[in-house]
């Protein structure tokens, strides 16, 4: 390989590494909620950027998806695929899990197997200042 060809070559490889490189830090906005009368209570401040975060709790197995549609309507999903357990990942629009690729909606319906079960939902409730997911 003569060097013209194997720098064009490295810049090449270099660039796809950088850009699977950004695709892998995404930042996630996580918080903890706290439990108040048995459901995980969440600020609505802590919704910043994007109409979802996730939420910490020692009492699921995974992550929860916490998210909201336009109407303020909140929907809670367990962040577990349910073909074979791996986490799943926000990914624009919708939810992908890593390990085979089934895509999930933020309301947590199947879009793409392998996955054939719905992600599992938690209901949630709101006052003026909180979101409270009842787990
Ligand atoms: S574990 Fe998610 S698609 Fe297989």
């Amino acid at each position: 390989m003569e060097r013209r060809e194997f720098i064009k070559n490295t810049a090449a490889f270099c660039g796809v590494i950088s850009l699977l490189s950004l695709e892998g830090c995404t930042t996630y906005h996580a918080v903890s909620g706290e439990f108040e009368n048995g459901k995980l209570k969440i600020k609505k401040a802590d919704f910043l950027q994007n109409n979802w975060i996730l939420v910490r709790s020692e009492r699921v197995s995974a992550p929860l998806c916490l998210s909201k549609n336009e109407k303020e309507k909140y929907t809670a999903v367990l962040m577990e695929c349910t073909h074979k357990q791996c986490e799943v990942r926000p990914a624009g629009t919708i939810i992908v899990c890593p390990c085979h690729g089934s895509e999930f909606s933020f309301t947590g319906k199947v879009l793409k197997e392998p996955a054939d079960k719905d992600l599992q939902m938690y209901q949630t409730s709101s006052d003026e200042n909180n979101v409270y997911i009842h787990i």
